[in-house]
């Protein structure tokens, strides 16, 4: 079986050559990352510059104990990684093998089929809109809230999931910080449940590429056991340690973004679209039959959308990444455009 690899959208130099736009007018409203620069970063990269011929310790001993402090757990429960999907991928090498059956609740995050096909195992997709327990999954992949609905799966159904699986119960956690929830207490209760987290979204590291799983350390273990030495780098791994010792300054820019989410929301409804409620950094957005044609439109403008023509119950949304004010209303005064 040939197994999908993920598609990743055009690069800002590719679209900018593509459409002659200056990089700069280029705005990512479709990989659900930060609108606000990190301007503690230099600093602390700068700190870690001259170390660079050495590999980073591989322990990651510093990372997994910052970790550990920000998620209220103790660092033998987690695993740090090169971002939740090297931990996607660590999670199906770790406990799927050949023939195995995996669910997923969809439409949800494709690495997920990805992964699980890479182990040569098989995905099953049930509908997330009414998650039911499979018995028989060796392996069952949660997102919490769901990229790409926004929605957040109710405590009640996550519970009747972990009480009836079998096996190991993967709940990717990377909006978590829009949320507030703490997943700590969860993996105390839940021996086969192992939460992937991210730097990448509410703290806004996207390009440091870091993630941490937390767990029960046997299963913390058995991704330890498969996970590459160094796949962090050491200017990743200072500024994940000075992020996680923050999180007020996070909780303070995923306030904002949620303030901005309920203004574009509005703006989004006042232009006829249907909106989703949204426990995340996006909005799922149901636009018409002409999404392909809006979407291809923006990003001669250099506004990026995400659109699904793989999705058939989505064919007719889009999906926006919460911005800075100033590119929402350039996202909703050139949506008007376009239209007109
Ligand atoms: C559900 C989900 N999981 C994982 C990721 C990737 O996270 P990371 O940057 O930590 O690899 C994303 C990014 O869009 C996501 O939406």
């Amino acid at each position: 079986m040939t197994v999908d690899r993920y598609v990743w959208q055009p690069t800002n130099a590719e679209i900018a050559q593509r459409f002659d736009l200056a990089p700069n007018r280029i705005v990512r409203f479709d990989q659900n990352t930060s609108p606000y620069p990190t301007d503690w970063a230099p600093t602390v990269a700068a700190e870690t510059l001259t170390g660079l011929n050495e590999y980073p310790a591989a322990s990651y001993k510093p990372l997994r104990h910052a970790a550990a402090e920000y998620a209220g757990v103790q660092a033998t429960q987690v695993v740090p990684g090169a971002g939740v999907d090297e931990l996607i991928l660590l999670a199906a090498r770790g406990f799927l093998s050949p023939g195995d059956r995996a669910v997923g609740f969809t439409p949800t995050y494709p690495l997920y089929r990805i992964a699980t096909e890479q182990q040569g195992a098989v995905f099953y997709e049930l509908p997330s809109a009414e998650p039911t327990p499979d018995e028989a999954a060796a392996l069952t992949w949660l997102c919490v809230p769901n990229n790409p609905t926004g929605e957040r799966m109710a405590d009640a159904e996550i519970i009747q999931i972990l009480d009836r699986s079998a096996g190991i119960v993967v709940l990717d956690a990377a909006y978590a910080e829009f949320t507030g929830d703490r997943w700590g207490s969860w993996i105390e209760r839940y021996e086969r449940l192992l939460v992937l987290q991210t730097l990448s979204k509410g703290f806004g590291l996207a390009g440091a590429r870091v993630g941490y799983a937390i767990g029960n350390p046997s299963l913390v273990d058995a991704i330890d056991r498969v996970r590459p030495p160094g796949s962090i780098s050491t200017v990743s791994v200072a500024l994940a340690i000075a992020a996680l010792a923050d999180p007020d300054r996070m909780r303070q820019t995923v306030g904002r973004v949620i303030a901005e989410r309920q203004r574009l929301s509005g703006m989004l409804s006042t232009l006829g679209f249907e909106v989703r409620p949204s426990e995340a950094n996006f909005l799922l957005t149901r636009v018409g039959p002409s999404a392909p044609e809006l979407a291809a439109a923006l990003m001669g403008e250099g506004l990026v959308v995400r659109e699904f023509p793989h999705i058939p119950e989505l064919r007719e949304h889009l999906r926006f990444t919460i911005r800075s004010g100033s590119d929402n209303d350039r996202l909703v005064s050139t949506i008007e455009r376009i239209r007109r």
